[in-house]
């Protein structure tokens, strides 16, 4: 039975992550941003919530997550914490928080967790300097997920958001990165955008959970970034993206509707109104 599987309401762990890889059961993850959304995730029985530093496209409308600082993770993972009671919470490092030195990395992931109350965090890459970082955390007690593929903080340095690992050369880095990472001693990595049997063959290779988005079914979980499942970033629309939702149409059509009846004078009726 899933964490979330028993009336008993209670938090997710780390540990419950790897007991799910254990019993082969499907880790459910998604992306929240503000409370209200997180409460519905969190309700619906949703394991990981990622406050994602996709916010830096789907909240303020930059055209990559470089230009999110520490500051708008702290602000947007506040909020998400005031709506998740059961859920695994994880906050992206943004770009530059953890890169430059480990003492960076441990004093900017030491705030997200202090300031947001989240219980983990979430860092791209799997060389050398990324695995001393990773480490570190772990030792100053601090979960953290790692990630791997298409990490968006190097996008420019990857030529675009493109499939990663395809070539024999690049999938031997991605194996090599992952088993780095896993020995580093994160709870869990995500698998972003490789080609399915990459992913499943590092998914069967490390003993922690893989949570994929564009990376297959061989992998241990699922993540999606919350406004692109509902069809709220109305012209997102790539290959690896189900939209389990309309979001946007609703909402069109909702504010249409609104505009309508003020304007023909419907809204507000007697109901909403006061003697
Ligand atoms: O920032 C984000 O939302 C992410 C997910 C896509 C995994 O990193």
């Amino acid at each position: 039975m899933s964490a979330h599987g028993t009336s008993q309401a209670r938090r997710t762990t780390v540990r419950d992550l790897l007991e799910m890889k254990e019993r082969d059961e499907k880790i459910v993850a998604l992306t929240a941003y503000d409370v209200l959304f997180a409460r519905i995730l969190d309700e619906c029985g949703v394991d990981v919530i990622l406050v994602g530093d996709s916010l830096g496209q789907v909240i303020f409308g930059y055209e990559s997550t470089l230009y999110v600082t520490l500051d708008d993770m702290i602000h947007h993972a506040r909020a998400v914490r005031r709506g998740v009671q059961r859920a695994l919470m994880v906050v992206d490092m943004p770009f530059l928080s953890y890169q430059v030195s480990v003492a960076d990395a441990l004093r900017n992931a030491g705030r997200i967790l202090q300031e947001t109350g989240a219980e983990a965090v979430k860092l791209e890459g799997g060389d050398p300097a990324i695995c001393e970082r990773i480490t570190a955390l772990v030792r100053a007690g601090i979960p953290v997920m790692g990630h791997l593929g298409l990490t968006p903080q190097s996008v420019h340095a990857l030529g675009g958001y493109r499939v990663q690992g395809r070539g024999p050369d690049q999938a031997a880095r991605l194996r090599d990165e992952a088993k780095r990472i896993a020995d580093a001693g994160v709870f869990s990595m995500v698998l972003e955008l490789m080609p399915t049997a990459l992913a499943g063959e590092i998914t069967r290779s490390v003993d922690v959970p893989t949570i994929g988005i564009g990376a297959g079914a061989e992998v241990d979980g699922q993540v999606l970034v919350l406004h692109d499942m509902l069809g709220i970033n109305e012209g997102f629309q790539p290959r690896f993206l189900r939209r389990f939702a309309e979001l946007g149409s609703a909402a069109r059509k909702g504010v249409s509707d609104y505009i309508n009846a003020v304007r023909e004078g419907s809204y507000p009726g007697p109901e909403h109104s006061f003697d």
